[in-house]
């Protein structure tokens, strides 16, 4: 967040501190602002907001109009006081805050070592404002010296900066929200409506690759050229007590509808299409060429199930164990084996104590996580981010989704050669997420089968792990019966509980021999009167034999399982809403098990 006060404003310190609180739903591991009147001052702490509250002298800073302020959710470097923003330059003159991944930081930061700058974090975010000072040592002034850092960099970006003494803010987007608000007291800035909806509904969204220059005055926004970009002002119509929601019911309808974001920020700077490599930064001195053993939970395990099937296709040995039966199963390990632990949170008990016995039998342990320096990202040897943003519903959405990409791309780096017909798949599954999201008729499914006395999924391949992710959504927030099986399991057994009352989901997609023994399965359903779903591309002609059907883009088997899981998500979200239960918060359920 950034604000400028007009000459009647709040106190920076006031708006930047309310602003960041309203964000809060993001999560964050760190906070800090930077006040630059009458000279810069910042105050960073990690951990929770109220550190920060706690260590910002306030009436130091009374009457003090101009602010910028941040949470951090680490993706280079550990929480800590250092690595929290603001960021500035050795003699203080810039301070910046920053939202997105830095791609090249590293280059830029070797370049500003050799020239002698010292750097204080291991934050990619610290490039900018030394890039910055660099400028303003060659006689630039503030904001061409923003700008000229600016083009420095590569990925992704929602900076904002303020000088030494100036009164003003200046900001720069590029993939990463920004929104400036205009108020009657002052002129706002932040990565979300909510953080300035309680001064103002006006607002200006800031598109990529656009500059703004903030004063108490209002707001000019500019090309990269440096050309005036008149945007009218619009009104956003939401409520202040509405916030972190983004204006949705539910977080887990908001963080479903964030997949495409969250999956692009997988996989960006990860693919070269060109050279047809994958290249996984965070884990380039991982180099292993054994078998491979996936420990998770939960959805997780799942994930772990599609990995484990992803790396024998591409030739590796893998195996996925439940984390808690993991050390029961007396699975043998030694130092040839890679045991990857799967975890959201990187804190599941029982994935970490599956971890730490791998360890000790002298496995190498890998960590795929959405949390950085969390203890399974800490404990093990490697650690592969998943890049999927905070997610705050219980039930997990989109960090299932980036797990199955990440686990993709993981299969290319110790399976060898990707094809550039498999890169360009994989680079193409947000958009496909994006039109699924469009289109879906989920909300037709769930009111026809909302009373249903229990949903069973089906799935063969990659759509196994999609089968059973389905079954667990569903039971997680609807708290209804749901099983998911092989689709070759249901004549042994399940089938006995199949009545007209208990809809079948079934994932089919492709015309290959597993589709056609789905189709065979779908039909013994349909004998049985029970209703059938199918999840399919239109490939092949199983819609002929269900009774609604879930429509997804033709794409290979990786794409599918990740769209169809998709639609499974949307069904249980609307059966949940439509139901009334707490979706967000489940029953008996927490987001993080700490406990075995
Ligand atoms: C809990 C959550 C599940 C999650 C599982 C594993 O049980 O309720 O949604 O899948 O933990 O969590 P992890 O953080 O290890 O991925």
């Amino acid at each position: 967040i950034g604000y400028v006060g007009s000459t009647d404003g709040a106190d920076a310190v006031d708006v930047v501190l309310d602003g960041l609180a309203r964000l809060e739903y993001r999560g964050y591991d760190s906070a800090g602002l930077a006040v630059p009147t009458p000279s810069m001052t910042v105050h960073k702490t990690e951990g929770e907001l109220s550190a920060l509250e706690a260590a910002v002298p306030r009436g130091e800073h009374a009457g003090e109009r101009v602010g910028i302020g941040h949470t951090r959710w680490s993706t280079h470097g550990a929480p800590s006081d250092v690595n929290a923003h603001p960021h500035s330059d050795d003699e203080g003159r810039v301070s910046v805050v920053h939202n997105g991944i830095i791609e090249n930081y590293q280059r830029l930061r070797d370049d500003l070592a050799a020239a002698g700058v010292e750097f204080r974090s291991e934050t990619d975010t610290e490039v900018v404002p030394h890039l910055i000072g660099r400028y303003l040592d060659r006689g630039a002034d503030p904001e061409e010296a923003f700008r000229l850092a600016i083009d420095q960099l590569e990925g992704s970006y929602a900076i904002a900066a303020v000088f030494d003494g100036a009164e003003t803010v200046y900001a720069a987007r590029k993939d990463s929200p920004l929104v400036v608000g205009l108020g009657d007291d002052g002129t706002y800035l932040a990565s979300d409506v909510p953080a300035f909806v309680e001064h103002t509904d006006r607002v200006r969204y800031v598109e990529d690759d656009e500059f703004v220059r903030l004063t108490g005055d209002g707001a000019v926004v500019t090309d990269s050229e440096g050309g005036i970009v008149d945007r009218e002002p619009e009104t956003v119509s939401w409520d202040a007590d509405d916030v972190g929601k983004g204006g949705y019911d539910h977080y887990m309808l908001k963080e479903i509808r964030e997949q495409p974001t969250a999956l692009r920020q997988c996989l960006r700077g990860r693919i070269d299409e060109l050279d047809g490599t994958v290249a996984l930064e965070d884990i380039a001195d991982l180099d292993h060429s054994g078998p491979v053993q996936f420990v998770a939970c939960g959805t997780s395990y799942h994930a772990a199930l599609f990995g484990a099937e992803r790396l024998r296709a591409a030739g590796v040995s893998a195996q996925a164990f439940l984390a808690s039966e993991y050390t029961r199963e007396r699975v043998p390990v030694d130092s040839d084996t890679l045991v990857v632990g799967v975890t959201q949170s990187g804190e599941t008990a029982d994935t970490l104590r599956a971890l730490r016995a791998a360890d000790g039998a002298g496995a190498t342990t890998l960590a795929v996580t959405n949390t950085v320096a969390s203890s399974a990202a800490r404990e093990c040897d490697h650690a592969l981010y998943i890049r999927a943003g905070p997610e705050i519903g219980v039930a997990a959405t989109k960090t299932f989704a980036s797990q199955q990409l990440a686990l993709a791309l993981l299969a290319f780096e110790l399976g060898g050669e990707a094809t550039r017909a498999e890169l360009e798949a994989i680079r193409d599954v947000p958009g496909h997420v994006q039109t699924v999201l469009e289109t879906t008729t989920a909300t037709e499914i769930a009111e026809a089968y909302v009373d249903a006395d229990a949903y069973f999924f089906v799935g063969r391949g990659y759509h196994y792990p999609v089968a059973l992710e389905g079954a667990l959504k569903m039971k997680e927030i609807t708290y209804k019966h749901a099983e998911g099986f092989a689709a070759g399991e249901l004549k042994h057994g399940p089938l006995a509980l199949v009545s007209e009352n208990t809809p079948v989901f079934a994932v089919v997609t492709g015309d290959d021999e597993a589709a056609r023994k789905t189709i065979g399965n779908v039909k013994e359903v349909e004998a049985r009167d029970a209703p059938v779903v199918a999840i399919t591309d239109g490939v092949s002609d199983v819609a002929r034999y269900a009774d609604h059907v879930l429509e997804i883009p033709a794409v290979d088997d990786l794409g599918a399982s990740v769209l169809a899981n998709v639609q499974l998500q949307l069904v249980a979200y609307r059966v949940a809403n439509q139901l009334g239960r707490s979706i967000d918060k489940p029953r008996h359920l927490a987001k993080s098990v700490t406990v075995e």
